[in-house]
């Protein structure tokens, strides 16, 4: 579905780091994606995860990376986006309501798991390099009935990685279902982990694509020794079915 979207709110939530909230008449699912176009020059879509709709408005927030997500911070409020969305499957809740959820994003990862947080009860393990990189904790906070704080340099909050946040959480027996988004060897970790304890898991997986709509193979990776397309069998997967070693 093609949205032409108006940009009603535009916010800087670190130095890299842009939220807009845009009007959006279809509703998502946590988990979901759009595909929106950048700007002059820059003639494919980025995809970015929706991180909140609420009556009619849709939340995303993007990390500028490259020359697409350069484009698109340069927008203001007023603007209008050309965005396709809502795409993808979202996370499967249907385990929420047998114990505790619990979400943990790395970096950008964090952005789908606020919206999954808003709909089901979750405890929160997010992780960031750096304290001037910590966003979103207040959201999360408000949502979340736990959030943890991990930084790569220990300059604030836990010093370490998510993971080893996420090891000693699972050694309390109650939780039942872990849903992560973040770098690969960040997944592939949290993958190993709940395999081991037998805990159900679900995977948000940050391939780069073309289309967005299953047309290109771009986005392909290997679930269960068989090709799968990010953006339509996924983004999101069940950890058993994601071979990262492939
Ligand atoms: C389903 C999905 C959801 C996403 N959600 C978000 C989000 O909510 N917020 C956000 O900031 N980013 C998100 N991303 C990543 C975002 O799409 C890329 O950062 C963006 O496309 C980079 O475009 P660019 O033109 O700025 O940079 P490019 O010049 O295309 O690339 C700059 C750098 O980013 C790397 N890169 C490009 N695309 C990806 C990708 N898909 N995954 C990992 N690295 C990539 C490149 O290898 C390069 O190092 C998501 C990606 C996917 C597939
Ligand atoms: S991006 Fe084209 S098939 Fe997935």
């Amino acid at each position: 579905m093609k949205n032409i979207c108006k940009i009603i709110k535009k916010t800087q939530l670190c130095k890299e780091v842009f939220d807009f909230e845009v009007e959006f008449s279809h509703r998502p699912l946590p988990g979901q994606f759009i595909h929106v176009l950048c700007g002059d020059g820059v003639f494919l879509r980025r995809p970015i995860s929706i991180c909140d709709y609420n009556e009619g408005i849709l939340r995303f927030s993007f990390a500028v990376r490259g020359e697409g997500t350069k484009r698109l911070a340069n927008h203001n409020e007023g603007d209008m986006l050309d965005i396709l969305g809502p795409l993808g499957r979202g996370f499967d809740t249907g385990k929420s309501g047998e114990g505790t959820a619990v979400v943990v994003g790395g970096g950008i990862g964090i952005f789908p798991l606020y919206f999954l947080s808003k709909r089901i009860k979750t405890e929160a393990i997010l992780g960031f390099r750096t304290k001037d990189a910590v966003i979103m904790e207040d959201d999360f906070k408000s949502v979340c009935s736990a959030v943890h704080i991990a930084t790569d340099d220990g300059s604030y909050g836990f010093h370490g990685l998510v993971t080893d946040v996420l090891q000693g959480r699972l050694e309390k027996a109650d939780v039942t279902s872990v849903y992560a988004c973040g770098p690969m060897p960040m997944m592939k970790e949290i993958k190993r982990i709940t395999e081991d304890m037998g805990i159900f898991c679900q995977l948000s997986l940050e391939q780069r694509m073309g289309c967005g709509i299953g047309a290109c193979s771009v986005c392909v990776c290997k679930s269960k020794g068989e090709y799968k397309k990010v953006c339509q069998n996924g983004p999101v997967f069940n950890a058993r079915e994601v071979d990262f070693d492939e």
